[in-house]
């Protein structure tokens, strides 16, 4: 027998020997706790047949395997995150931080692959049946024939669920879920890694699917997702910022389809909506043309997506001046500012520099380096850039633009929405698109020059 851990950390789910502040693997800090080792229902090894008699089915490359059967619950932006719909016995979780909609679009989803079809349950270990039922009617829900169950005891789930044999199971959440034999808190690494094991195993015998939610948070008391990670076939995450109304799903896992597919909601008193068309969402509020305003023609997932970047630029009376950024990479803008000061010769010392991403959206894309640099030079000269151009485009740190991907899809988004041009790095107008004058711009010394005459 190997020796047995004993110390898990809460965020990146590697075990040590030792107890220590830092956890080796993912370097976060004081996140190790206190592991019981996994005795619970170890499969029994090497009872069956001899040791090295066995042999396992092999097959070709080509083999035919057809796609697995798909299940659409209707919710267009649910089911494209989903890879085109749920797969039978898949384990999906749902992570997110506590109070961002999770049980809200789950009851939403159940009711709706109920009214589907398909046998659906759902199992709350935070709220009384009672409360779920408050829900499903402010939701609207009420005819929907999804079943409902209270409950925190997983075997106690599980042998309910054999007896029901649904098609769909949803376990909310992870953290409060306990399985016995587990000398160990609910909530705890070793609980939410058994009770997840023992979910995914459920669906795998049985064929259902089960969407288990787990949530985020950074105490490292209670377990976050990722020690559930590496266990189910589909990792979503339900992100979005508080204040704002709207939501996004994201797939950062998914052995039956695609990841970095986003979904768009918005919650509103209802429960929560799709958004069909996020670009209009995020370019919604957009007033007058101001100074520090620049609008990036980004890609989320497959979709493309409009989202306005505002910089606003002043003296500091910092010996440091602020580096502010919400919903972007603080390490990009640093990039950015040097470029601008190095190749360009615009320097921001002794100005604080603010940058944001309107409505509350976060952007990963490194394509989004020109749309920032236009924002910030549009601040700096006080000039407001024209309301009908959008921005695309990489930024290296020779000052050059690279080419992106899914140039053309940009493109389309933005005559979509009214825009009539679009400052893109070279090579990006190979397919022409209706509407839209692309002006390649082959670095940012380039965009300095053609925007604002100066360089
Ligand atoms: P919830 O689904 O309980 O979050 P989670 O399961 O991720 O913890 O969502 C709770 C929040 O959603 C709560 O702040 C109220 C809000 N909400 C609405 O705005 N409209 C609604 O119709 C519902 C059901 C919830
Ligand atoms: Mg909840």
């Amino acid at each position: 027998m190997a020796r047995a851990p004993a110390f898990a950390c809460t965020a990146c789910g590697a075990v040590h020997a030792k107890w220590s502040g830092r956890c080796e693997a993912c370097g976060a800090w004081n996140t190790l706790v206190e592991d019981v080792p996994m005795t619970h229902r170890a499969p029994a090894r090497g009872s069956g047949a001899p040791r090295g008699r066995r042999t396992m089915a092999l097959s070709d490359l080509g083999a035919d395997e057809p796609p697995p059967p798909r299940e659409r619950s209707g919710i267009a932006e649910f089911d494209r995150v989903l890879g085109g719909g749920l797969v039978r016995g898949s384990a999906i979780l749902l992570g997110g931080d506590p109070g961002i909609g999770k049980s809200t679009l789950l009851l939403q989803a159940g009711a709706a692959f109920a009214r589907a079809g398909l046998a659906a349950l759902y199992v709350s270990g935070e709220e009384a049946t009672a409360q779920i039922r408050l829900r499903a009617q402010r939701l609207g829900l009420t005819d929907a024939p999804l079943r409902l169950g209270a409950e925190t005891a997983l075997d106690t789930v599980l042998s309910t669920l054999d007896a029901e044999r649904p098609d769909l199971a949803v376990i909310d959440s992870v953290q409060t879920m306990w399985l016995e034999g587990i000398g160990a808190a609910p909530g705890s690494v070793a609980q939410v890694r058994a009770v997840a094991q023992e979910a995914v195993a459920f669906a795998k015998r049985r064929g259902t699917a089960v969407i288990l939610v787990g949530h985020v948070t950074k105490e490292g008391q209670i377990a976050g997702p990722m020690v559930v990670e590496h266990l189910v076939d589909c990792v979503l995450y339900f992100e979005g910022e508080r204040g704002h109304q709207f939501r996004l799903l994201r797939a950062v896992k998914n052995r039956f389809g695609p990841t970095g597919e986003i979904g768009v909601f918005e919650m509103t008193g209802t429960g929560l909506a799709e958004v069909p068309n996020p670009s209009a969402l995020f370019l919604s509020e957009r007033g007058q043309p101001a100074p520090g305003a620049a609008v990036f023609a980004g890609i989320e997932g497959t979709r493309p997506m409009l989202a306005e970047l505002q910089a606003l630029v002043a003296p500091s009376g910092l010996s440091q001046p602020r580096r502010t950024v919400v919903g972007l990479d603080p390490g990009r803008l640093a990039m950015i500012l040097a470029v601008l000061e190095a190749r360009c010769g615009i320097p921001f010392a002794g100005l604080d520099v603010f940058l944001n991403v309107a409505g509350g959206l976060r952007i990963a894309e490194p394509a989004a380096d020109l749309a920032v640099a236009a924002a910030l030079l549009s601040a700096r000269e006080d000039v407001a850039l024209p309301s009908d151009m959008v921005f695309f485009g990489e930024i290296g740190l020779s000052g050059a633009l690279r080419p992106v991907a899914q140039a053309e899809n940009r493109l389309k988004e933005a005559a979509k929405l009214g825009f009539t041009s679009a400052v893109a790095p070279p090579r990006s107008a190979a397919a022409a698109v209706p509407g839209i004058a692309v002006r390649e711009t082959p670095d940012l010394a380039g965009l300095v020059g053609d925007m604002f005459g100066a360089g």
